[in-house]
């Protein structure tokens, strides 16, 4: 009994599928902004998961302090800390995996599109870096807006000649985290096993989560679903508001994060039946990107699924977000297509 507590003491954290390290491939993770408030986290949770062999740590500043604490930990990755735009190529090279949390955050009052002027032109540059160093990587990109980042970071990869459209994916996964997280408390049910899909983009009401497909499944009044729906929609705010001008989700989205990076781990890996929510490329609906439930696969994205039976309710929903979500993708393409 203490042998098989001690073990399980260096065990990985995060949920396991058929993997144990020592039959685990080789997989180089790079974290670009690895020494921000989601970044350090991030590195901490992608440490931990046994199917990272190589933990390459990116930023402008900060990351020699950030990887050395992280290389202490036993677990299987080497980690690196690469510092300043002429360490980006080294930190990238072989990379199977880029996790991009790099940019800056919200402030009280701000939508996500605020955020544009600043990061579209932090993923633009990172994003001409991955084309250059490790075209072949998949890309999970965080920074916001994820609306209009995921189309920036297309173009950059088109102009290059190395976009793989089974290769991007914009992570909405702290949505899935905040509505599975929300119905579980309102429908009373163990939140282990809540399934909620959300589909759609990844601000404000472009975000809509499908709790008529949510499982198990529970009687809930048209006000609680409303609730609902408003409180995962602004799920976002409900943290930048209570941090009070110290930023945005953190710890929450490192989570969801290394959940979604290590989903496209397993995929790479050939483990099967493997679906997430995420933001694709995608022709379910009239719009060239959209998220929804992707099957993940040896190459990256290998089904988008499509978004099943709606109710009404979803129905309006849908029908009012497409044009936010259009404006949002045409001005990143835009963006990325000037100069
Ligand atoms: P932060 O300011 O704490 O950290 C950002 C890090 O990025 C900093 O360490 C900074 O040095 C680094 N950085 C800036 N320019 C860079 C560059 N050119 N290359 C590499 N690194 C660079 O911010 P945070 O709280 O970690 O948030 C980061 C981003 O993630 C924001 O855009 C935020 O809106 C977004 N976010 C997205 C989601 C989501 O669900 N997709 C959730 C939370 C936050
Ligand atoms: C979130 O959903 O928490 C992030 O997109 C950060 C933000 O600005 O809300």
């Amino acid at each position: 009994k203490r042998a098989a507590s001690a073990a399980s003491s260096t065990q990985p954290l995060l949920p396991r599928r058929g993997y144990s390290s020592e039959s685990a491939p080789e997989r180089k993770v790079a974290v670009l902004g690895a020494a921000g408030g989601i970044g350090q986290p991030l590195a901490l949770l992608m440490k931990l998961n046994p199917l990272v062999s190589s933990l390459s740590l990116y930023d402008i500043a900060g990351t020699p302090g950030v990887a050395a604490d992280v290389s202490h930990i036993n677990t299987r990755s080497e980690v690196a800390g690469y510092m300043g735009e002429d360490q980006l190529g080294k930190a990238l090279e072989g990379c199977d995996l880029v996790i991009i949390p790099a940019g800056v955050p919200r402030k009280p009052g701000m939508t996500r599109d605020d955020l544009f002027n600043i990061n579209a032109g932090i993923v633009k540059s990172l994003s001409a870096a991955i084309a250059k160093y490790c075209p072949n990587a998949l890309v999970n990109m965080i920074s916001n807006p994820v609306n209009s980042t995921v189309p920036i970071a297309a173009e950059v990869f088109k102009k290059a000649g190395t976009y793989d459209e089974k290769k991007l994916f914009g992570v909405t996964m702290l949505d899935v985290v905040r509505a599975k997280t929300f119905y579980a408390g309102k429908a009373k049910v163990p939140v282990e096993g809540v399934n909620v899909p959300v589909v759609g983009g990844h601000a404000g009401i472009t975000i809509l989560p499908l709790f008529s497909q949510a499982t198990p499944k529970a009687n809930l009044s048209d006000e609680d679903i409303k609730a609902l729906t408003k409180r995962t929609q602004d799920g976002g705010t409900e943290v930048v508001e209570a941090k009070a001008g110290k930023g945005s989700a953190t710890l929450s989205m490192a989570y969801a994060g290394a959940i979604f990076a290590d989903a496209c781990l397993k995929g790479l890996n050939g483990v099967p039946d493997v679906v997430e929510c995420s933001f694709v490329q995608s022709s379910i609906t009239e719009l060239p990107f959209f998220a929804s439930k992707v099957k993940l696969g040896k190459n990256g994205v290998e089904e988008v699924l499509d978004l099943g039976p709606l109710s009404d309710y979803e129905k309006q929903g849908l029908e009012s977000l497409l044009p936010e979500l259009k404006s949002s993708i045409e001005k990143g393409i835009k963006f990325a297509n000037q100069g």
